[in-house]
């Protein structure tokens, strides 16, 4: 049985990173998305709301589920019987950190493979951190979240605000 692992902050889930669950869908026989749980890193969404948001747009592929993660993400591939690490790369300038962390993932487990993913064009240019700031900024950001979250997301973004 193949499975891989997404791993990421999701905070919150994006177009580009449904596309790419959907993508790793198909090639695995089960794709685990892992929120990372880092109390360090200010995010706008708990990790549990992360992940109640990210369910909510799965809800097509019944070969994935996620669940959230601390320590090191080599550790949680191997407690989940995984060997492979999804990773989206947007741009040129994603590739020189991500190599990093493959090649020092690779070292602190050589059997853990990083698989690339090249992000659908139409979503290259979307990032968590932008969609927060166009929506934080009063702009429509309504086509950059999957129409799953919209509301959510709209919702946190007013509380916020008020
Ligand atoms: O969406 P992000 O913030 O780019 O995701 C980064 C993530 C969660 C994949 C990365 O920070 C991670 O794997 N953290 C877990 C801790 C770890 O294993 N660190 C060593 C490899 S960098």
């Amino acid at each position: 049985m193949s499975i891989a692992v997404y791993p990421g902050s999701f905070d919150p889930i994006t177009c580009g990173h449904l596309d790419i669950i959907k993508r790793g869908s198909a090639m695995f026989d089960e794709v685990i998305i892992a929120v990372l749980n880092n109390s360090s890193k200010k995010t706008l969404f708990s990790p549990q709301e992360r992940v109640q948001l990210i369910e909510k747009c799965i809800r097509d592929y019944p070969n994935c589920r996620v669940l959230y993660f601390d320590g090191l993400m080599v550790d949680f591939v191997k407690k989940h019987g995984a060997n492979v690490v999804i990773k989206g790369l947007r741009a040129i300038s994603d590739f020189e950190y991500e190599f990093q962390m493959a090649q020092l993932n690779k070292q602190l487990d050589p059997d853990i493979e990083t698989l690339f993913m090249v992000t659908n064009v139409n979503y290259s240019y979307i990032s968590s951190s932008i969609v927060k700031e166009v929506a934080n900024l009063g702009g429509d950001f309504s086509k950059f979240l999957p129409k799953e979250i919209y509301e959510d997301v709209k919702q946190k973004i007013e509380k916020g605000r008020s």
